[in-house]
């Protein structure tokens, strides 16, 4: 059985980018890993959070973690502050990164684009990242394919302490799905989908009702062409939607394309609000059933409980490779 990890942050509006490109996986993975999946708390307060505002947002991750389909018997659900093995081996891993191997990180380098002077967190969060994933041995980490540099510096990180200490670290694969990897912006084809954007007709979010998801979806930037056809570079916006679409009901693109010849995009609009409802309906039912549930609280006690296990032996073995404490 693989070691499968992976993590979100609870920084609101998980929308379905979010759950195209990494939380669907979570859920089919599931069936024969051994699953591990966090709330990363700690990568949120890289930009200020209010305290209130970040708890809330946990509780809601994690609902919607459960609501997606995760099953807190297979999967160990938890949240990263609870467990202190990330920290403690982010702060090893850091010894051995450099400053010019992060300086090349674009996330880095968008966050901080406006600020002359960054957080350092925010410069150190792929090392965090790297934590995250060799802490728990993982050979396998879905993410949207925004995360390849991060899983990049990951593998990079534990082959060069393997080198230098011996065998210590798993090297772990990303896993990126071919359709839902990058679900792009609904008012700007040309940038990702994303939690933070002003606009919130940009993104669908998971919990957004009926009407708000026909209305985003129905202004969506298109094309002047008018026919419903897969051209990523000509045609970035019904793309998106043919990809969206595609992601959520199974059909390959070149059926849909099929369906839809000769028809213009407001019906292709239409059904695809219709896929898009039919499927986010039964997640929000389930998470609205668990929210308030005294059980949450006590799934995400019990799964740090089970990922503080892994964590402490992997910890002891680095420490002991690295010749730290007696
Ligand atoms: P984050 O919200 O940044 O914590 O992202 C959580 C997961 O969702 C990560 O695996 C991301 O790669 C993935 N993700 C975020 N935005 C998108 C997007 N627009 N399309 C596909 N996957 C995404
Ligand atoms: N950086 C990831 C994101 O923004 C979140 C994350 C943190 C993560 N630690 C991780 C993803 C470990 C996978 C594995 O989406």
């Amino acid at each position: 059985m693989k070691r499968v990890f992976s993590g979100v942050q609870p920084t609101g509006n998980i929308h379905i980018g979010n759950y195209l490109g990494a939380l669907k996986q979570f859920v089919e993975l599931q069936e024969e890993n051994e699953c591990v999946y966090c709330i990363v708390d700690l990568h949120s307060i890289t930009l200020p959070q209010d305290p209130k505002i970040l708890k809330k947002n946990i509780l809601d991750v994690a609902a919607l973690y459960i609501a997606v389909g995760l099953d807190p018997k297979r999967s160990a659900i938890f949240v990263q502050s609870m467990v202190s093995g990330h920290a403690e081996l982010a702060w090893i891993l850091m010894c051995n990164s450099y400053t010019g191997e992060l300086s090349r990180m674009t996330q880095f380098k968008q966050k901080s684009r406006d600020n002359e002077s960054a957080p350092t967190g925010l410069f150190t969060y792929p090392i965090l990242m790297a934590a995250d994933i060799l802490l728990y041995d993982s050979d396998v980490v879905p993410v949207g394919s925004d995360q390849k540099q991060h899983i990049e510096i990951t593998r990079d990180l534990a082959i060069r302490v393997n080198n230098k200490y011996g065998k210590t670290f798993v090297v772990p694969e990303g896993r990126f799905l071919k359709e839902g990897a990058r679900i792009m912006s609904l008012d700007d084809p040309t940038s990702k989908m994303s939690k933070s954007a002003e606009n919130i007709h940009s993104r669908i979010s998971l919990l957004d009702n009926a009407s708000k998801i026909k209305k985003s979806i129905m202004k969506s930037t298109t094309d002047s062409e008018g026919s419903v056809r897969f051209d990523m570079d000509e045609k970035p916006g019904i793309s998106n939607l043919i990809n969206i679409y595609s992601s959520f009901s199974g059909l390959e693109t070149a059926d849909i394309e099929k369906k839809y010849t000769g028809c213009g995009y407001g019906e292709f609009k239409k059904d695809l609000v219709d896929v898009t409802v039919e499927a986010v309906l039964p997640i929000q039912q389930r998470y609205s059933d668990i929210r308030e549930s005294e059980e949450l609280i006590r799934i995400l006690k019990e799964g740090a409980e089970r990922a503080a296990a892994i964590s402490e032996k992997t910890m002891d073995r680095v420490k002991k490779k690295f010749g730290l404490g007696v």
